[in-house]
C-alpha cells in the first residue's frame, strides 16, 4: 500500500521539564527515516517546550485532547487554534482513557474531530473494545458504534483523519493484541472506511507496543503504524519501534 507509516507517542500525564528535555533531545537527534512519520502527543503545558526542542526536525508534535468548541466560556478546555499556535499537527480524540474516565461519547469524539479539522489539525480518532466486550464477541460491533459518527463526517474529512485501534485490554497491560487479532479488526475498520469513501485513511494499532513486538504488528497489511504509550517515554525504545 502507499500509506506512509506513522509512529506516534502518547506521553499521557507523564514527564516534567527536565525529563522531557532529555526525551525530546533524544528524539530530535534520532536518524530520520523518510518511510516513517514520527510524532509525539505531549501534555498541554509542555507544547511550548516540544515546539522549541523539535523545531526544524523530523519529529512532529501534537496534543492529547481538544475542545469541540472553537472559543468561549469553556473553563479548562483548549481549542484547536491554541494548539496550532504551538505548532501542533496532531491531536488525539476519544482515547479510551477520555471515554472511560471523562464520559466522552462517540458523538462528542466526532465533534472534537471536526473542531480539530476546522482548526487545521489532524485528529487521531481512537477506538477500542474492553475486555468484557471482547470476551462477549462484540469487538466489531463496538468499534462500528464508536466509528459511526466519524464515518458520517464524509469522504473529505475521512481522507484527512487517522484512526487508532486500541483494545482497552491491551493498553498498559504488557499484553498486546496478536498481529492476527489486530489485523482482523483493522481489516474491518478499513472496510468501513472504504464503504464511506476513503481508501487511504491510516489505521494505527495501540496497546503495549514495544520494540520487540512492533515488527510483527507492522508486517500486517492494514496496520499503518502505532500509537505508543509507555514505550514512548524512552527515546531509544520509541526510535527502535519506528525503525521496526
Ligand atoms: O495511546 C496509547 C495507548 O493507550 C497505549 O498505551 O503503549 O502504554 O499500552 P501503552
Amino acid at each position: 500500500n502507499t500509506r506512509t507509516r506513522l509512529v506516534m507517542g502518547n506521553w499521557k500525564m507523564n514527564g516534567n521539564l527536565a525529563t522531557n528535555a532529555e526525551l525530546l533531545a533524544g528524539l530530535h537527534l534520532g536518524q530520520p527515516d523518510p518511510a516513517v512519520e514520527l510524532a509525539v502527543c505531549v501534555p498541554f503545558p509542555y507544547l511550548a517546550q516540544a515546539s522549541v526542542a523539535l523545531a526544524g526536525g523530523h519529529v512532529s508534535w501534537g496534543a492529547q485532547d481538544v475542545s469541540a468548541h472553537a472559543q468561549g466560556a469553556y473553563t479548562g478546555e483548549v481549542s484547536a487554534s491554541m494548539l496550532v499556535d504551538f505548532g501542533c499537527r496532531w491531536v488525539l480524540v476519544g482515547h479510551s482513557e477520555r471515554r472511560s474516565m471523562h464520559g466522552e461519547s462517540s458523538q462528542l469524539v466526532a465533534d472534537k474531530a471536526v473542531a480539530a479539522l476546522d482548526g487545521g489539525l489532524v485528529p487521531v480518532v481512537c477506538v477500542g473494545e474492553t475486555l468484557t466486550e471482547q470476551e462477549a464477541g462484540q469487538t466489531n460491533q463496538v468499534i462500528a458504534q464508536q466509528l459511526a459518527p466519524v464515518l458520517a463526517l464524509g469522504t473529505e474529512a475521512l481522507a484527512k483523519i487517522v484512526v487508532a485501534y486500541e483494545p482497552v485490554w491491551a493498553i498498559g497491560t504488557g499484553r498486546s493484541a496478536t498481529p492476527e487479532q489486530a489485523q482482523h479488526v483493522h481489516a474491518a475498520i478499513r472496510a468501513s472506511l472504504a464503504g464511506a469513501g476513503s481508501q487511504q485513511t491510516r489505521i494505527l494499532y495501540g496497546g503495549s507496543v514495544k520494540a520487540s513486538n512492533a515488527a510483527s504488528l507492522f508486517a500486517m497489511n492494514d496496520i499503518d503504524g502505532a500509537l505508543v504509550g509507555g514505550a514512548s517515554l524512552v527515546a531509544q525504545e520509541f526510535l527502535r519501534i519506528a525503525a521496526a
